[in-house]
C-alpha cells in the first residue's frame, strides 16, 4: 500500500473516533477513506490522456477528434469489405401486402377500418354459446374472464363505482371498440380466428343483451358506428394546448 493511501486511511481512522457518537459522520468518513484508495488522474494526466504516453515528445498531441492515421501510416484495408455500406444486414425479407393486411386490422372509435360484412343477434348467440361461454358465464355474469352483460349500475363512473364491474354497458364509450377487442384478443386461446361475420354477430349479440339496441339489431360498417353508448358523454376529449400532453 502506498503511503498516501496509508495516510488516507489513517486520516479516516481519526476522523472516525473523533466523529464515534455520530453515525452519519462515521459513514461519511469512511466514504471519504475508500473514495481515497481509488487512484484519482491528476488534472495534469487528464488533460493528455488521448496523447502518447510520453511526455517527453516533442510531437504535439493529436488534436481531438483528429481521425488523420499517424504520420507515416496508411489506413489498413479491412478484408471483404463492400465498397458501399450495405443498405442492410441481409435476414429476412419484406412482409407481403397479404401479411401486412393481416396484422393491420385496427378499427377506429369513428368505424373506419370495419370490414364488409355483417352479423345479427342469433348469429352473434350461437357463437358466444359455444365460443365464449366457458370463460364469461351463460349470462355474460363473468367468470374466468369479465361480465359482458349486465348493464347495472347504469354508469361505471365515479367513487361509488370504483369496484363494481365496469362493463360494455355501462362503461365502453363506442360500440366499434368492442369489435375491434373481440376481433383481435378473443376467444382468448385462439385470437384471430373468428370471422368477421362472427365478430359482427358477437357485437350485435353483447349490444342486444346489455339494453343496447334492439334484438333485431344487424351489425356492420355503417350500423356499428351509428349506436349510441350512453355513457360515451361520460369521455371528454382532453383538447388542452396549454399543458404538456401524456402520450
Ligand atoms: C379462455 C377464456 C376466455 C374465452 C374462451 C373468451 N374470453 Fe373474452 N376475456 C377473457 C379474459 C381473461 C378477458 C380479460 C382480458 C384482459 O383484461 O386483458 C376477456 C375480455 C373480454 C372482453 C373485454 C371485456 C371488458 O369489459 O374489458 C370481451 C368483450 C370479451 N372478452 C369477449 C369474448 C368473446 C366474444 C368470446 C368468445 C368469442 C370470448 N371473450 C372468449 C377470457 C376469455
Amino acid at each position: 500500500m502506498s503511503p498516501a493511501r496509508t495516510d488516507a486511511r489513517t486520516d479516516a481512522r481519526t476522523d472516525a473516533r473523533t466523529a464515534a457518537r455520530s453515525p452519519l459522520r462515521l459513514g461519511l468518513a469512511l466514504a471519504v477513506a475508500l473514495s481515497a484508495c481509488e487512484p484519482a488522474p491528476s488534472a495534469e494526466s487528464q488533460k493528455t490522456a488521448p496523447s502518447t504516453s510520453s511526455s517527453t515528445s516533442a510531437a504535439p498531441a493529436a488534436a481531438a477528434g483528429d481521425t488523420q492515421p499517424p504520420a507515416g501510416g496508411t489506413p489498413l484495408p479491412v478484408a471483404g469489405a463492400p465498397a458501399v455500406a450495405p443498405t442492410g444486414l441481409g435476414l429476412g425479407r419484406a412482409a407481403t401486402e397479404a401479411e401486412i393486411a393481416a396484422w393491420d386490422i385496427d378499427v377506429h372509435p369513428s368505424g373506419e377500418g370495419l370490414p364488409e360484412g355483417s352479423g345479427d343477434v342469433a348469429l352473434g348467440k350461437s357463437v358466444y354459446a359455444t365460443q365464449c361461454v366457458a370463460c364469461h358465464g351463460p349470462a355474460g355474469e363473468g367468470g374466468i374472464g369479465p361480465q359482458l352483460i349486465g348493464r347495472e349500475p347504469r354508469t361505471g363512473f365515479g367513487e361509488a363505482f370504483k369496484d363494481r364491474p365496469r362493463t360494455i354497458g355501462n362503461y365502453w364509450p363506442y360500440a366499434t371498440t368492442l369489435f375491434d377487442y373481440m376481433r383481435r384478443a378473443m376467444p382468448q386461446y385462439a385470437p384471430g380466428t373468428l370471422t368477421d361475420a362472427q365478430v359482427y354477430g358477437l357485437s350485435a349479440y353483447l349490444l342486444a343483451e346489455n339494453g343496447i339496441v334492439g334484438a333485431d339489431f344487424v351489425a356492420d360498417k355503417t350500423s356499428l358506428p351509428a349506436v349510441k353508448m350512453g355513457q360515451a358523454v361520460e369521455f371528454v376529449m382532453d383538447d388542452r394546448e396549454a399543458y404538456d400532453r401524456v402520450r
